[in-house]
């Protein structure tokens, strides 16, 4: 790549003076120090410099010159990325360069720097992949040695970054099952801030993998310097940023550490998960979009498609599936313009049926009390109706009461001899993926579906349980810490055998809700669960947070019933629908239910989505008013790359007598651009006064446009559509 200023790579061992290594994007700079024999040093990572620019930067005084892999032992590191056990029982490490490496591909370099022990051969490569039209980073290392007997890692981290800042302000998610990804931004202050997550299994519902940093005080959206990393690791994970004192904070990210000692053989090469990083030099909003256009670039299965408008049978009928009432929600969501029905969870069950969530799991026969004519019947009536046809598994999972754990108690999770712990529904047990014959078993799982069922074009696979009752009756006494880590290879490998033979089915990530919104597993994934919590309302909150650092078109957000079932709260459809639309567009409810007005609704406003989807889903993301912000409304909007298009998103959240709310202003336009503004999502009701008007772009971002929010839960979604 252009910007790799290793002037004498060939000659390196020899080198006196220490190379400058510059690994650039589009907009981003990542500048390493280091000389054969030395240590390997992180000076910058911001904004885009040339190659005639090092020396001014080396020369500003604002370089950190932080080990740019720092290991337990010699150095003073109050948080190494790495710390070991030698055969010897010797602790420290001191790691220096000893080769570099560099390696293009379709888009992207990936720059290596090999690191030795000074007296041990234990090596650390350490990649940093830089795209050509992304900006984004992706660092990992992979450690191997050639000793005698295993080293034992006790801590190994992706990657590393120092963020010179005096007042750093980290954004990250928190929550739980009902109310995930809800934005939490304060600032950082002296002392250690870990983001941890331990669940085992389903590693987003309380914290998450993903932060930005605002170097410059308080996030804002438009403006000031901003890091972002994301984990990209489905297991537990432990994100770290220190500060000592001074101008410089220190951040980490990898897997946890408890329970989790490698106990690593000669030979072999532990390869850590990625940390992808990313910089914005325009607050928040840049940093997202850069995430979002990597992610559909790079990590999140098929990308690049558009995602189909569905029907999911779960808050419609819960467990009481059968033929007549999902061929009936198969004619429904086809009359209303749809384009999948997914049956959920209740289709299964032989020996024990799934009448109730605590039996069956892992026998995935259909129920024939239920589906008297197995899954067949159903696929042939969605491709009779021209709709698509998916459905609900929990593949890694299995209730006491099943076949399957007749015949294969010990494939499950437990220390050996003891009683395992269960689940939901006092029955449910996790399988030990560790365990290769576990992996066959829950490959086979979609295998078999797909073969019987070749229709088959959507499958929502669920994970509702922790990794607890720690142990594994398939890894060897002495090796008992691998298992959280073994887990997640083993579900990669499963997911990486369903994705080589069945490339083109979608696959939603569900885990109890949002549980699996996580870049380690997304690029098996085409979308993820939000949450099962459908209430509008707080669905603003929750996409709003998960929006700093997933695209729409991963987001599932689903219209469900009034009442709503969670919170109980009546909310208008339309407001329902314009939540649902500023994500993956989906229904989840009985129409049979609906009146007669709100299925034309619902029809018209699937017309109108079906028109705003290529923006909504591959735009870029602009955030205008924060519901976080307590002013009573949230606005977000979508602009198309050549932004000639784009989709506005109002939403009112509080309703009080002589209530004042802000001008929308736009953002993301061509300022030059005249735009003419058509409302959506209006089944009948009265479009607002700039509906049919043309607009400059300038004017849009500048003034903004008033627009009215009189009734409780008043929304506009608004098409715009450059007219010169
Ligand atoms: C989990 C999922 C729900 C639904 C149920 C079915 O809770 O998050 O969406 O699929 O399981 O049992």
């Amino acid at each position: 790549m252009k910007k790799w200023l290793l002037a004498l790579v060939a000659a390196l061992p020899s080198l006196a003076l220490a190379d400058d290594f510059l690994i650039s994007t589009p907009r981003t700079s990542l500048l390493l120090e280091g000389e054969p024999g030395q240590s390997l040093r992180i000076l910058y990572y911001g904004d885009r410099v040339g190659s005639g620019e090092v020396g001014q930067v080396k020369a500003s005084g604002v370089c950190s010159y932080s080990e740019a892999y720092p290991a337990f032992g010699f150095s003073y590191n109050p948080e190494p990325a790495l710390a070991v056990e030698l055969p010897d029982g010797q602790l420290s490490l001191q790691l220096v360069l000893d080769s570099t490496a560099r390696q293009s591909g379709d888009g992207w370099t990936d720059y290596t720097f090999t690191l030795r022990d000074r007296k041990e051969p234990f090596y650390v490569k350490l990649h940093y992949k830089a795209y050509d039209r992304l900006d984004v980073i992706e660092m990992r290392a992979e450690v191997f040695h050639r000793l005698k007997r295993p080293v034992v890692l006790r801590q190994c981290a992706s990657g590393y970054l120092p963020l010179r800042s005096t007042e750093a302000w980290i954004s990250h998610l928190y929550g739980n099952w009902g109310n995930e990804g809800r934005l939490q931004q304060e600032p950082l202050t002296t002392g250690l801030k870990v983001i941890q997550n331990r669940d085992g299994v389903r590693n987003s519902h309380t914290r998450h993998a993903e932060v930005m940093f605002s170097l410059d005080g308080r996030p804002q959206e438009r403006q000031g310097r901003v890091v972002g990393a994301a984990l990209c690791w489905g297991g537990n994970y432990s994100l770290r940023v220190n500060k000592e004192s001074g101008r410089q904070y220190d951040f980490l990210a990898g897997i946890d550490p408890l329970a989790a000692d490698y106990h690593l053989e000669r030979g072999e090469v532990f390869a850590t998960p990625e940390l992808a990083v990313t910089y914005s030099g325009e607050g928040t909003g840049q940093a997202s979009r850069n995430f979002h256009r990597w992610a559909r670039a790079t990590h999140l299965a098929h990308g690049d498609r558009p995602r189909d408008i569905l029907l999911n049978s779960w808050e419609g009928v819960y467990l009481a599936v059968d033929e007549a009432k999902m061929k009936g929600m198969i004619q429904d969501i086809a009359a209303l313009g749809g384009e999948l029905f997914v049956m959920d969870d209740g289709w299964f069950g032989r020996k024990y049926r799934r009448d109730r969530d605590n039996a069956a799991l892992g026998d995935w026969e259909p129920d024939t009390a239920k589906l008297p004519g197995g899954i067949a019947p159903l696929a042939g009536e969605a491709k009779r109706c021209g709709v698509k046809f998916g459905i609900w598994i929990e593949p890694e999972m299995t209730n006491t009461k099943s076949e399957l754990f007749e015949v294969h108690p010990d494939w499950i999770v437990c220390p050996g001899g003891r009683q395992p712990s269960y689940g939901r529904g006092g029955t449910q047990l996790l399988l030990d993926l560790s365990n290769p014959e576990v992996q066959d078993f829950v490959f086979g799982v979609v295998d078999r579906l797909k073969t019987e069922c070749p229709d088959l074009a959507y499958i929502k696979w669920d994970a509702n349980m922790s990794l607890v009752g720690y142990g594994s009756s398939y890894l060897p006494a002495d090796r008992q810490s691998h298992l959280f880590t073994a887990y997640h290879r083993g579900l990669l490998n499963v997911l990486k055998r369903i994705r080589a033979k069945y490339p083109d089915l979608v696959i939603q990530a569900c885990a109890s809700g949002g549980g699996r919104a996580n870049y380690g597993l997304l690029p098996y994934f085409d979308e993820f669960w939000v949450s099962d919590n459908t209430d509008a309302l707080q669905r603003v909150y929750m996409q709003w947070g998960h929006s700093y650092f997933f695209p729409s078109m991963a987001m599932a957000s689903h219209v469900s019933a009034s009442p709503n079932h969670q919170t109980g709260r009546r909310i208008p459809l339309r407001f329902r629908f314009a939540v649902a639309m500023s994500a993956r567009l989906g229904m989840e409810m009985q129409p049979r239910d609906m009146s007669e007005g709100e299925r034309d609704f619902a029809r018209s406003s699937i017309a109108d989505y079906k028109t705003i989807r290529p923006v909504v889903q591959q735009g870029d993301l602009y955030r205008l008013v924060s519901p976080y912000d307590g002013k009573g409304v949230a606005s977000l909007m979508y602009v198309s790359p050549d932004r000639g298009q784009a989709v506005f998103f109002a939403y009112k959240l509080e309703h009080f007598v002589a209530q004042e709310w802000p001008d929308f202003r736009m953002d993301g336009l061509d300022p030059g651009a005249r735009y003419r503004v058509t409302e959506l999502n209006l089944g009948g009701a009265r479009a607002a006064g700039v509906s049919c008007q043309v607009f400059t772009g300038r004017f849009l971002m500048e003034s903004g446009l008033s627009l009215p929010l009189s009734g409780e839960y008043a929304s506009h979604v608004l098409r715009l559509e450059r007219v010169d």
